[in-house]
């Protein structure tokens, strides 16, 4: 007995890589899941978790883009009031995370994660941040320059800091797009600072090196859409 089978079928079968029916991805998103499902398995053994806990960082990685490929329109008819007014492609997080407690999975710090992994939030505890991360660093990703290759090696030994440079990566390209900040990132940025997480609030590493990639010639619009991060 590892306690995996106590947890909901849904997840258990997640964690093995079986999506839930009504999952409404492509191809390409599918294998960009399985990738970020490996990175966290890789990431709760690095933190040597228990298997049952292991199974769910795996789970919450393929579920956390299982609605990324339904129509906007469809999502928003049912995303909470909160999320109404989000932009199209940062809703299937929240409105998955509904459907995951309305199928009866009530395992809080996993629908925290799915509902917040492209916004965040200062809530989120290790699992949210490690998906918030994953997502972000997977290899899949475009890495011309391979800072994202530097991140996820430096996970094991930096990770407050690792999340911190996310953190501040996803903020900075939201503001320059013009868009306005939700207060749940806002949140998650001050309280990654007020921790320290390997670093002095005013340790200038962390914005140096998100200026130097925000500004460099070689990251394509697309790289720093939020659409293609999340
Ligand atoms: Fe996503
Ligand atoms: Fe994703």
């Amino acid at each position: 007995m590892d306690g995996t089978d106590e947890l909901h079928p849904l997840i258990l079968a997640a964690a093995r890589g079986k999506l839930p029916t009504w999952a409404s991805v492509g191809p390409s998103r599918r294998a960009h899941m399985s990738r970020v499902a490996g990175l966290m398995e890789s990431w709760a053994r690095d933190l040597d978790l228990a298997e049952s806990d292991t199974a769910r960082w795996r789970a919450a990685g393929f579920l956390h883009d299982v609605l990324r490929d339904a129509e906007p329109d469809r999502l928003r008819a049912s995303a909470p009031p909160d999320f109404a007014q989000l932009s199209g492609p940062l809703l299937h997080g929240p409105v998955a995370a509904e459907r995951l407690r309305g199928e009866g999975v009530a395992d809080d710090e996993l629908l925290l994660a799915v509902a917040y992994h492209t916004i965040g939030h200062p809530e989120m505890k290790l699992l949210g941040l490690s998906l918030f991360a994953a997502d972000f660093l997977e290899p899949g990703r475009p890495d011309e320059d391979g800072w994202r290759r530097v991140l996820r090696e430096r996970m094991p030994h930096d990770r407050g800091r690792v999340f911190r440079e996310v953190a501040a990566a996803r903020l900075v390209s939201t503001v320059e797009k013009g868009r306005m900040l939700r207060a749940e990132s806002v949140g998650l940025w001050n309280r990654l600072l007020a921790e320290g997480f390997g670093g002095s609030a005013a340790d200038p590493s962390v914005e140096e090196n998100v200026r130097g990639r925000t500004t460099a010639p070689n990251m394509s619009p697309a790289d720093s859409a939020p659409e293609a991060r999340s």
